[in-house]
């Protein structure tokens, strides 16, 4: 399975709908924003990549839905070497990035902080303002104090 396809999948199986805040819209800036930090961290891109698309992608519930993050983390672990190919350290990070992307925490792994950066600096999405206390690194901090339309700009997020 391509890229592609494999995003096409997640996109059908997707539960709550086309409105929803944690569809793909939000998918694409968490990637945007998830392969900016990545890039001057030297994180890992394809797991960044797989994080932005799955993260959100096994909600159940639109707002309270504690166990999302532990259900995207089975989902990737179902996937890895029938839809995508990761080696195991990369599914051990993607599966913690998932498991526990909304618990508040932050992270040393460069790989898993700028995941969960940039999942945080999409949070204006829902009227909640990106908290620089919350952020794992130095850009995420400073990206998170921009107003969202430059912070886009920089994440090079086309402003629809
Ligand atoms: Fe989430
Ligand atoms: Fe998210």
């Amino acid at each position: 399975m391509d890229r592609d396809q494999f995003r096409q999948l997640v996109i059908e199986q997707f539960r709550l709908g086309q409105d929803s805040a944690h569809f793909e819209d939000h998918w694409l800036r968490v990637e945007a924003y998830g392969l900016h930090l990545g890039r001057l961290y030297r994180a890992d891109l394809e797991v960044i990549r797989l994080f932005a698309l799955l993260h959100d992608s096994q909600r159940f519930e639109e707002c309270y839905d504690p166990e999302h993050g532990p259900r995207a983390a089975r989902f990737a672990e179902l996937h890895c070497g029938k839809s995508f190919s990761l080696e195991p350290p990369q599914l051990e990070l993607l599966t913690e990035a998932c498991r526990d992307h909304d618990r508040g925490f932050t992270h040393r792994n460069a790989t898993i902080a700028c995941c969960w950066d940039a999942d945080r600096l999409d949070l204006d999405r829902v009227c909640i303002a990106p908290d620089p206390n919350y952020m794992s690194t130095g850009e995420g901090k400073r990206l998170a104090l921009k107003r969202a339309w430059d912070r886009q700009k920089e994440a090079g997020i086309r402003i629809s």
